[in-house]
This record gives structure tokens, C-alpha cells and sequence, in this order.
């Protein structure tokens, strides 16, 4: 897609010549220029640091960290679906997120949204009263529990007397959820969810009356008990991310949703690894949430990065190891595992200066100045999966232009060493780096699939 083969032969000749590069990725520098961005260094430092808070909340989901950095709004790093709720149905925008459970939208006439707005244009929002199949959570119903677990329902429904009365008119407490950057809240509903060929009642779904730094609702599609597979008692999901060359123009590639894939035939053409889970479930119930993948080596330029082992296994408190997030934008390493990889790539690419100034302004590295040439090439980056399972990126998918001279590893880190495990996963792989891959979570036989393949 990126390269005609007269350049790739060329690229062969010369990495003959280049005994120190074993592999490479070529690519015409004009496609690291996106022409819709109007200014490419706040973009990236925005949709970084954007990437640094998600990690942030994701490793200390206790120590909510409240971003200040302004949501763009355009490009705003996610991708969104639209589902339809109530009777008649009415459709709303949500963010596919397989990082989280709860499943929520902007709701009522009165939903207030602070510094989420994209001027002009309203955030679509859900209208309770024109629904006539909408009901509130009830406090004893046991899905209450999926938002406020207490082992006695008398603590959180304090005005319910006598456990399972059925006069209880006390509703499931109001909801607050802190993500990485913003929050949420409001009330849970009961409501039917309409699928193009399928009608869910009693979907559990928030209310929201008011958030922060919210661009849209959000769908959880990760493992909790709240989320849209387990509601929906999925088999599987999939979908192929396209590229975010086509931010906000509409185009669009399709999410599946399998409900009764039964058998445990895999995927033609795809490679799969399993779904792990993590050890410390169910003590830290925040981690529980997560697809844990089991991410054994990576390779730049074909040599194998040295990593530390146990940076890539959940320990027994349930820290380190790698997560697919569909929420975050660009994958995120910590300090230990990131560094190799960086020291890889500064080593091995010595066809272009390294640009710190820009490093330092926008919070990716290493950041390279192509300023000049036609053809960009750099060392293959590959991840190598438990189960044999290999993922050789293409350079687009993490290598990203900022300005016309500029290109950066798409990658984020946090910018300390540390010898022991942080809180949470080491690596969470985002979406840009699955952009033009066709994934699925096969949640009946726990495994993760993936190819390479125009979504478009
Ligand atoms: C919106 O964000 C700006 C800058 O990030 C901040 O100064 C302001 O207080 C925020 N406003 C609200 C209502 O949260
Ligand atoms: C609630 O917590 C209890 C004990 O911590 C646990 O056994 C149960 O599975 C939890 N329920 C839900 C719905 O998460
Ligand atoms: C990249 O290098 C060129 C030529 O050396 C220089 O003119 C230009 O200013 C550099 N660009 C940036 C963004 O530093």
C-alpha cells in the first residue's frame, strides 16, 4: 500500500549494503504529512499527552489523574460507534473502548458537559421522556452491583428495610467514574438496546447529567460484568481500525459483534495468541476489566530487544504485562521496556539527525529530522506473541509525521527507571499501532486475533 516495489527492490539492494540494519520499512516521506492538521506539534503533544494520562489512570486506577490538556476537537484520538437505545430508538455516538466496562451516554436536555465541546456543534444526547421502554435501576436489583459492590445490599440501600421487599422504590445510587482525563456521572437506567437485527431489553446504561473532557459517551467492551460482550453475552467481537489518515471524515470500517459463534474454528488468514488473564483477579478488580495478551519479545531491525522478563508477566499482585486498549491512542511502555526499544532505534537509524528540541515539546521519542528525502526508511518494528503469534507493524502504524520535516516513534513512556513493577500493565497497546488490522477478541475460546488488511 505504502511502497511500490521498485522502491521495496531498491530497499532490499540497499539493506544488503547496510549490514547493520538487517530489516527496514520504507515509505514515501508525504505520507507522514497529513493535510487536514492544521497545527501538527499541538496535535501530537495533545493526542501524547492524551495517551500519558490514559496509561496514568490505567496503572493507578485509585489516584484518578485529571488531564488539563484541552480536548481537540477533532481527531480526538478515539474511535467512536453508534448505537441505538430506547423505544422509538434513538441513536447516539459512543467511543469504543476495550479498556473499561460501564457503558454510558450524554443524557437529557440538561446534560452539562464541561470542556467537551466542539464549538458549533452539540454533543448528541439521549432523551429519557421520549422513551417509553426506559426504567431507573432499582437499588435491590443485583445489577446494582456492578456499579457499587457491597456484600449487603442494606448498606447501599439503606432505605430498603427488608432485603428482596419488592415495595423498595430506592433507586442504584448515582454513578461517578474518573477516567484519565475527565469524568462522568449520573444514574444508571434499564433501557433496550436495538441492534440492527436484534432488540436487548434490560441493557444496563448510564445516564449521564454531567461530565468533564468527554467527547462522546463511551462504550466499555472490556471483561466486566457491565460491559457490552458480557451484557450481550457476546462469543466474540472484531473490527479493523482504519487509518487515522481519515480522522473525522466520516469514513468508517465495520465492528462485529458474534453472538453464537460456537464452535472453536480460528479465523482464516488470522494469527492468534491467548487472552490471559490477570492473576491478581479478583483482589484488584480494576485489572480484571483488561484483555492481557502475552507480549514475549520485540524485535527492531530484526534484533531481539533486551527487555526484562518480568516487565512482561503480571506478577502476583497483577503488575506489568500488556493489554490490548482500543482507548488509547499511542502505546504506551513503561520506562524499562520503552528504553531498549529507544536506544534500538537511536542505534540503528543513522541515516537521520535525531531532533531533541522536538522530543521535548511534543513528548514522543526518538523524533527524527527527514528533512530531504523522498523515501523515508526505517528498522522493522515486530511484537512477538506467546503461541508463536507475529506482528510485524507497518511503518505507519509507528512512525507518525509531525510537520513536513519531522517524524517521531508513535509510542509513549513513563520518564523514570524503576527496577520494580508500577501499578497496573507495562505495555498497553493502543490504536494506532492496530490501524489497518482486522482484530478479535474470541471471548468463547479467550484468544486474540489479528492481521494485517486494508480496513478500507
Ligand atoms: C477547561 O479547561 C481549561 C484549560 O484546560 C481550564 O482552565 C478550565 O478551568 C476548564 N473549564 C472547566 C469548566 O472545567
Ligand atoms: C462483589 O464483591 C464480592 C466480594 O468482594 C465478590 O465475590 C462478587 O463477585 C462481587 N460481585 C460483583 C457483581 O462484582
Ligand atoms: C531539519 O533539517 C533541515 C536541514 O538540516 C533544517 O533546515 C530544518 O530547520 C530542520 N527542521 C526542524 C524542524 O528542525
Amino acid at each position: 500500500m505504502v511502497s511500490n516495489s521498485s522502491s521495496l527492490l531498491f530497499l532490499c539492494a540497499l539493506s544488503l549494503l547496510l549490514p547493520l540494519i538487517s530489516s527496514t520499512s520504507t515509505i514515501p516521506l508525504s505520507f507522514f504529512q497529513p493535510s487536514s492538521i492544521k497545527d501538527p506539534y499541538q496535535t501530537m503533544s495533545h493526542l501524547a499527552s492524551l495517551s500519558i494520562a490514559r496509561a496514568h489512570h490505567i496503572k493507578f486506577p485509585h489516584k484518578p489523574f485529571i488531564s488539563t490538556t484541552p480536548l481537540s476537537p477533532h481527531s480526538y484520538g478515539d474511535y467512536s460507534i453508534s448505537l441505538k437505545f430506547g423505544t422509538p430508538p434513538q441513536s447516539i455516538p459512543f467511543i469504543m473502548d476495550t479498556g473499561s466496562d460501564f457503558v454510558w451516554f450524554p443524557c437529557s436536555k440538561r446534560y452539562i458537559c464541561n470542556n467537551c465541546s466542539i464549538p458549533g456543534q452539540e454533543i448528541p444526547a439521549y432523551i429519557p421522556k421520549a422513551s417509553s421502554s426506559v426504567q431507573i435501576l432499582g437499588c435491590m436489583n443485583p445489577k446494582c452491583t456492578w456499579i457499587h459492590n457491597t456484600t449487603d445490599p442494606l448498606t447501599r440501600c439503606k432505605d430498603c428495610q427488608q432485603p428482596n421487599s419488592e415495595k423498595c422504590k430506592q433507586i442504584c445510587p448515582p454513578y461517578l467514574i474518573l477516567y484519565s482525563s475527565g469524568s462522568t456521572s449520573g444514574l444508571t437506567l434499564i433501557e433496550t438496546l436495538v441492534l440492527n437485527n436484534k432488540k436487548v431489553p434490560n441493557f444496563v446504561v448510564g445516564c449521564s447529567l454531567f461530565s468533564t473532557h468527554q467527547p462522546a459517551g463511551i462504550a466499555g467492551f472490556g471483561r466486566g460484568l457491565s460491559s457490552i460482550p458480557s451484557q450481550l453475552g457476546l462469543k466474540k467481537f472484531s473490527y479493523c481500525l482504519i487509518s487515522r489518515r481519515y480522522d473525522d471524515s466520516g469514513k468508517s470500517s465495520m465492528l462485529v459483534l458474534d453472538f453464537d459463534s460456537n464452535s472453536g474454528k480460528k479465523t482464516a488468514l488470522l494469527s492468534y495468541t491467548p487472552l490471559l488473564k490477570n492473576p491478581a483477579v479478583p483482589e484488584r478488580k480494576s485489572l480484571s476489566v483488561y484483555y492481557y495478551v502475552g507480549l514475549r519479545k520485540i524485535t527492531v531491525g530484526g534484533k531481539k530487544v533486551k527487555i526484562p522478563y518480568k516487565f512482561l508477566i503480571p506478577d502476583e499482585h497483577g503488575n506489568g504485562g500488556s493489554i490490548v486498549d482500543s482507548g488509547t491512542t499511542f502505546t504506551y511502555m513503561s520506562y524499562n521496556v520503552f528504553e531498549p526499544i529507544l536506544k534500538a532505534f537511536s542505534q540503528q537509524v543513522k541515516q537521520f539527525k535525531r531532533d531533541v528540541k522536538i522530543e521535548e515539546q511534543i513528548g514522543l521519542k526518538p523524533c527524527f529530522n527527514v528533512s530531504g528525502h523522498n523515501m523515508v526508511s526505517f528498522p522493522d518494528l515486530k511484537f512477538h506473541f506467546k503461541g508463536g503469534a507475529e506482528m510485524k507493524l507497518p511503518l505507519a502504524n509507528y512512525f507518525v509525521g509531525v510537520g513536513s520535516e519531522v517524524v517521531c516513534l508513535a509510542m509513549i513512556s513513563s520518564n523514570f527507571y524503576s527496577s520494580e513493577l508500577f501499578d497496573g500493565p507495562s505495555i498497553i497497546l493502543g490504536n494506532f499501532q492496530m490501524q489497518n488490522y482486522q482484530v478479535e477478541f474470541d471471548l468463547k475460546n479467550e484468544r486474540f486475533g489479528f492481521r494485517q488488511q486494508l480496513c478500507i
